[in-house]
């Protein structure tokens, strides 16, 4: 892959947002028939936050953790070039990232969705970087947002144990080529598996009685646990060798892996595979679940406020799912 880059790009600052509600495994046994003891050894996940009521929607969030992160380098929002909204449950299919963009009055941004699932974050971030180190713009907001309580089927036990909402946010900035932080990247989709993960379009069984369109609604979460789970494992160290080969960097130089947090044993299963040590795994899914788009810049806006990710630090971002697709990021903190 050839690169133009230019000038270098770096993160400046994150927030994150969730919601009030939280819902405990012994909760979720209340709802479908489940136990905490098997869904915490199967997965890691103790409880989740969801959005209850009416009051709040993914949009909220992903206002709230980009506010978060503009207070953090008390930025002015007119001086976001653009805004990337990282969702599969957008509160408008035509687009939320416009809404985020009103409400943080970040009016000089253009704003617009990218849809890739729990991949959605790895993939807007590499987005971003390349328009930053092209020169095309100076200042990015990344927001990685998903409310997948409101398009689980909440009588599969397999799925609706998995998800929680939440929203997290990065600001990029363009800076120059020596202090590039954004080291490299690998990006991957495979169409022939998009059957195991997916929130498909239904269409209606007869057209409209006076046209020949099908209109259509689109179905609740449907997942292949066990061969997302082998996928995600497999891919995942490889992508992550891959991008280190690309800088001739070693495992041994990862100061910290920040996965999707999907599941715990997939993020132990990857680090065993990398012989990466497991107290190098940036993890916080037992408290959100699985968050969509929303689990890594959740987990690693945790990790910078407990100041566990120092200056230099070595991270390797790497993300799965729908699609599927699945990438990493070599940052150097
Ligand atoms: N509570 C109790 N029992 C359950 C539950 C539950 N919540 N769910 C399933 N079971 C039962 C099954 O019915 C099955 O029973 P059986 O043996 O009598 O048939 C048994 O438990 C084992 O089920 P499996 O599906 O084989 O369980 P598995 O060990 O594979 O764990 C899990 C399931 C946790 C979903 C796992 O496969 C997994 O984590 N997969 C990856 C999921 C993932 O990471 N998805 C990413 C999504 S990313 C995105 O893009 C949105």
């Amino acid at each position: 892959m050839k690169s133009l880059m230019i000038q270098g790009a770096k993160i400046i600052a994150t927030g994150s947002a969730i919601p009030s509600s939280s819902f405990s495994n012994h909760e979720m046994s209340e709802v479908v028939n489940t136990s905490d003891e098997w869904i915490f050894t199967r997965t890691g996940i103790k409880e989740r936050r969801l959005l209850q009521g009416n009051d709040q929607s993914v949009v909220d969030l992903a206002v709230l953790a980009s506010k978060k992160a503009l207070n953090q380098v008390a930025m002015d929002p007119c001086q976001i070039d653009l805004i990337i909204l990282a969702t599969s449950s957008p509160h408008d299919l035509f687009g939320s990232a416009s809404k985020v963009q009103s409400q943080i009055g970040a009016f000089n941004a253009v704003a617009f969705d990218l849809t890739a699932a729990c991949s959605g974050f790895v993939l807007s971030l590499v987005t971003a970087s390349q328009f930053l180190q092209t020169g095309v713009y100076r200042n990015i907001l990344v927001v990685g947002a998903d409310a997948l309580s409101k398009w689980v089927d909440w009588s599969d036990r397999s799925t609706c144990i998995l998800f929680g909402d939440a929203a997290g946010a990065a600001i990029l900035q363009s800076c120059s080529f020596t202090h590039n932080a954004i080291l490299s990247f690998q990006l991957n989709t495979d169409g022939n598996y998009s059957k195991y993960l997916s929130m498909a379009y239904e269409q209606d069984i007869s057209p409209h009685p006076k046209l020949n369109i099908y209109q259509g609604y689109f179905k609740y979460i449907s997942m292949n646990g066990k061969e997302v789970y082998k996928f995600a494992v497999f891919q995942v160290p490889l992508s992550i060798l891959k991008c280190l080969n690309s800088l001739n960097m070693s495992v041994e130089e990862i100061d910290w892996l920040v996965l999707h947090q999907a599941n715990y044993r997939i993020l132990t299963a990857i680090a065993e595979k990398l012989s990466i040590s497991k107290n190098k795994i940036i993890s916080n899914l037992h408290k959100y679940g699985n968050t969509s788009a929303a689990s890594i810049p959740l987990v690693l806006d945790e990790a910078i406020q407990n100041k566990k990710i120092s200056h230099n630090d070595i991270v390797a971002i790497a993300g799965f799912g729908a699609g599927l697709t699945w990438g990493t990021i070599i940052v150097r903190w």
